[in-house]
C-alpha cells in the first residue's frame, strides 16, 4: 500500500517539476518566424519553392547557394537560426549563414557557416574565405536523426551552440561569423542530394532586442531630376547599361533605377549562345524575354549581346566536330532563330564579339571550331544571316582594347573596312571600354578612332564601359573615375556617329568586376546601395554642357538611323 502512495508522490513531483521547467524562451523575432515564404527564394533561380518548402538540389556538383536578394539576418549579441530540414541522401545538406559572399567563386573571401546533416550526424563547417577547405569542421554524433530534423544554431556569447530536435548536441568557439553584423541565408548541398527546408526561423533570447530581419533590396537610391535619360534624349544620344533578368525579377530597386535613368539597355548574358541555346534542339528565351519586355515597357532601345563569341559557348558547340555543312546549318539556324524571334524588338546586335586575336599586333583572327568550320568568310556569313533575319536591326562588331588609336584598333578598322567594301551589312563598331585609371586610352585618340569609323559610314557605340578602382579606393580615385566618365561621354557627344554610351551594369552591387578582378570594385556609377556616385553626376555634367557641333559642322555622314 505504502509503495503505491510513494509511486503517486513521485509521479506528482515529476508533473510539478515538468510544469515549472520553462519552455524554450528563445522566440522568433518580428518577421522571422518562417522565412521560407519570402518571395525572394523563387527569384534566385536555384530553388524550387514548392508550397513553402525550399527544395535545393545540387545536381552533379557541390553547390553553395546564397540568396542575395534577401531576407537577411541582422544581429548583435545572442541569436539563433532554427531550421527544419530533410535531405534525400546521406551526404552533406546544410543551411548556411553567409556573412560575406564569395568573389569569383563561392569560397574566395567568403565568410560562411554551414550547419547540417552528413552521414546521420550534425555537422558544422566554417569557411573563412582563404580556401575551399573549411577552417573549422565539427561533427556532432546525434543518434536517430531521420526524416525532418529541426537544427538550431545559437550564438551565445563567444560560443556557437548546436541543437537538434530541441536538444543540445555540441558547442564550438565562434569562429567569427557575421563579421559585419549581418548575413544572407543560403545552403550547401553535396552532389546528387537535395535539401528540403521546411521552415527557417530567426530566434532570439527575451533579453536581446538587437536581432532583426532585413527583406527586400537594401537601397538608398535618391532620384535626381531630371533623370539621366531625359538629358540624353535632349542630346540625341543613348545612355544605358547591361542588364541581367534575375535582378529585374528579384530586386525591385534595380528595375526602378534602370527604367528611370536609362534609354537603352544591353543583355549582359541572356543572348549569349550558352544562355539562349544550351542544347542543339533547345532554346531558352526566358531571360532574354524578361529583359526585352522590360525595355519595351520602359521605352528603352535594346542591344543584343552577342550572337557569336569565342567564349560562353554551350558544350554542344564547344565539343562539336561538325562538317562544314553542319556548321553552316547550326550557326545559320542559331542566328536566324534568335534574331528572327526578336525582329523589330532588338535595335542593335553585337553579331560578333572579340574576334581579333590578342596574340600580337596585326595578329590573325581568333580561330574557333565554328569559325574554322564556317570558313574564312565566317564573319561575312554571320552578318549576312543576321541582316536577313532582321533587315532593320543595326549590326555591330564589338571588341575591347581597341578604343583609342593603336595596333588592335587598326586591326578592327581594317576588319570592318573590309566588310564595308564587300557590301556586307555592318552598321557599327562597339568599343567596350573596360578600363582602369591607369590603362585608359587618351580621349583624343578615342575621338580620332570614332571619327575614322564614321568616315566608313559606321556608327560607334561605347558598349561595356566600366572603370574599376582598387577595392579600398579613396575619394580622390572616385573623382578621377568621374572625370574619365565625363571625358569619354564628351568625346562621344562631339562625334555625330557616336550614338550610345552603354555601361557594363549601373550599380556596383552586381558588377562582374569583383568576381573577375579580385581586389578591384566600384566600377560603375551607382554604389551597392544605389547611391549615385561622382561618376553619375559627371555624366550629367557632360550632357548639360553646351551642345556639341552637329554633322553640318563636320560634313560627316553616317547611317545614324534614330
Ligand atoms: O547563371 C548561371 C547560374 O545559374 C550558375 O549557378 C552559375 C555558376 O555556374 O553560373 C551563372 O552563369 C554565369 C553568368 O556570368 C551569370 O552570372 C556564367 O557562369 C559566367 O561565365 C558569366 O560570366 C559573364 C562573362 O561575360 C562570360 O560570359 C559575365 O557575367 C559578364 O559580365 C562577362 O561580360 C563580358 C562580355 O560578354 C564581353 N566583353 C567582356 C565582358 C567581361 O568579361
Amino acid at each position: 500500500m505504502m509503495k503505491k502512495y510513494i509511486r503517486y508522490a513521485i509521479l506528482g513531483m515529476a508533473l510539478i517539476l515538468a510544469a515549472c521547467v520553462p519552455t524554450d524562451a528563445w522566440k522568433p523575432v518580428a518577421g522571422g518566424d518562417n522565412l521560407t515564404a519570402d518571395p525572394s527564394w523563387a527569384c534566385t533561380g536555384w530553388i524550387g519553392a514548392a508550397n513553402g518548402v525550399l527544395d535545393i538540389g545540387a545536381g552533379n556538383e557541390f553547390r553553395a547557394y546564397v540568396n542575395t536578394y534577401g531576407p537577411r539576418l541582422q544581429a548583435e549579441g545572442d541569436f539563433g537560426v532554427r531550421v527544419t530540414l530533410s535531405a534525400d541522401a546521406a551526404n552533406l545538406a546544410a543551411f548556411s549563414l553567409i556573412g560575406k559572399p564569395g568573389l569569383g567563386n563561392w569560397w574566395n573571401e567568403t565568410n560562411k557557416l554551414d550547419v547540417g546533416l552528413e552521414e546521420g550526424n550534425v555537422v558544422v563547417y566554417f569557411y573563412d574565405g582563404k580556401s575551399f577547405m573549411p577552417r573549422v569542421k565539427q561533427t556532432f554524433p546525434a543518434e536517430g536523426l531521420s526524416g525532418q530534423v529541426t537544427l538550431e544554431l545559437r550564438r551565445v556569447g563567444d560560443k556557437l551552440v548546436v541543437r537538434a530536435n530541441g536538444k543540445e548536441v555540441g558547442q564550438l568557439d565562434d569562429p567569427g561569423i557575421l563579421p559585419e553584423g549581418w548575413a544572407y541565408f543560403g545552403a550547401s548541398v553535396r552532389p546528387n542530394n537535395t535539401l528540403h527546408i521546411h521552415k527557417l526561423s530567426v530566434v532570439a533570447p527575451p533579453d536581446n532586442a538587437n536581432v532583426a530581419i532585413r527583406t527586400g533590396s537594401e537601397s538608398a537610391y535618391t532620384p535626381t531630376d531630371p533623370p539621366l535619360r531625359d538629358l540624353a534624349d535632349a542630346r540625341g544620344i543613348y545612355i544605358g547599361a547591361a542588364v541581367e533578368p534575375q535582378h529585374l525579377r528579384c530586386d525591385p530597386v534595380y528595375g526602378e533605377v534602370l527604367g528611370r535613368e536609362f534609354n537603352i539597355l544591353v543583355t549582359e548574358n541572356a543572348f549569349k549562345f550558352y544562355a539562349i541555346h544550351p542544347e542543339a534542339e533547345r532554346y531558352t528565351f526566358e531571360g532574354a524575354d524578361t529583359v526585352v519586355a522590360f525595355a519595351e515597357a520602359h521605352k528603352m532601345k535594346v542591344r543584343g549581346h552577342t550572337l557569336l563569341w569565342h567564349q560562353s559557348m554551350p558544350a554542344w558547340i564547344e565539343n562539336a566536330a561538325f562538317t562544314p555543312e553542319q556548321w553552316e546549318q547550326a550557326i545559320h539556324e542559331h542566328i536566324s532563330t534568335v534574331v528572327g524571334r526578336y525582329k523589330g524588338r532588338v535595335a542593335y546586335w553585337d553579331v560578333l564579339n572579340e574576334a581579333i586575336s590578342d596574340s600580337a599586333a596585326g595578329g590573325p583572327l581568333r580561330q574557333t571550331n565554328w569559325s574554322t568550320g564556317l570558313g574564312p568568310d565566317f564573319i561575312d556569313k554571320a552578318f549576312t544571316w543576321a541582316h536577313e533575319a532582321d533587315p532593320e536591326a543595326l549590326l555591330f562588331y564589338n571588341d575591347y582594347g581597341a578604343e583609342g588609336m593603336g595596333a588592335k584598333s587598326d586591326q578592327v578598322y581594317a576588319l570592318v573596312k573590309g566588310l564595308v567594301e564587300r557590301g556586307i551589312p555592318i552598321h557599327g563598331v562597339g568599343l567596350q571600354m573596360h578600363l582602369t585609371l591607369g590603362t585608359a586610352p587618351k580621349p583624343e585618340d578615342v575621338q580620332r578612332n570614332i571619327r575614322r569609323l564614321g568616315e566608313l559610314g559606321l556608327q560607334v557605340h561605347i558598349t561595356e564601359m566600366d572603370i574599376r578602382l582598387p577595392a579600398n579606393a579613396s575619394d580622390d580615385l572616385f573623382t578621377a573615375q568621374a572625370n574619365m566618365y565625363r571625358e569619354y561621354l564628351k568625346v562621344c557627344l562631339a562625334e555625330t556617329n557616336c550614338t550610345a554610351l552603354v555601361m557594363w551594369g549601373f550599380t556596383d552591387r552586381y558588377s562582374w568586376i569583383p568576381d573577375a578582378n579580385p581586389g578591384f570594385d566600384h566600377a560603375l556609377i551607382f554604389d551597392k546601395l544605389y547611391r549615385p556616385k561622382p561618376a553619375y553626376f559627371a555624366l550629367r555634367d557632360a550632357l548639360t554642357l553646351p551642345k556639341s557641333l552637329g554633322p553640318e559642322d563636320f560634313g560627316a555622314s553616317c547611317n545614324c538611323k534614330p
